[in-house]
């Protein structure tokens, strides 16, 4: 798993020199793709309020066609209709499950929020079932938490 405390204090130097958050974001999710070697895909979506919709950001893995998702649909879609995390160790088990590869066993989503503010989430599929845990949980939050700081600031 990726060394959280590295990347978040990585992240912490980038927004000290002013990066913006497109370039966390990127920054972040070729950082956990490279050091975790169970992840056969990592991306970030954005929540657009508007739409209602989750719009991807950037991603490392194969190409998906899932590239906006209504919230309330797919895992995806559930973490922000719910407001929680969610761990799925067995997608095909799933009934409000998007499929981006027939070889996608177990997912991982971690919400992206300042409090009841959802900005987006870190999403992980892996080859391997039941491939995440609560500790891989508590690593992505503590990235995600450090990602929404900028966002909260670019917000304002
Ligand atoms: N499986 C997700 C769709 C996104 S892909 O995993 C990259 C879902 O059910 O929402």
């Amino acid at each position: 798993m990726v060394d959280a405390g590295k990347l978040v204090k990585d992240l912490q130097v980038m927004r000290d020199e002013g990066h913006l958050s497109d370039a966390l974001l990127r920054y972040a999710v070729r950082d956990i793709a490279a050091s975790d070697e169970r992840s056969s895909w990592v991306g970030v979506y954005l929540l657009n309020a508007e739409a209602n919709e989750l719009w991807l950001h950037n991603y490392v893995g194969s190409p998906i066609e899932h590239a906006k998702i209504p919230v309330g649909t797919g895992v995806c879609g559930r973490a922000v209709a719910e407001g929680s995390n969610l761990n799925v160790p067995d997608v095909s088990k799933e009934e409000n499950y998007l499929a981006c590869s027939p070889d996608v066993q177990s997912e991982m989503v971690v919400l992206i929020r300042a409090g009841s503010d959802i900005f987006g989430q870190i999403d992980l599929d892996s080859e391997d079932a039941a491939a995440f845990n609560d500790d891989d949980e508590a690593a992505l939050q503590a990235i995600a938490d450090k990602l929404a700081e900028q966002l909260a600031s670019e917000r304002r």
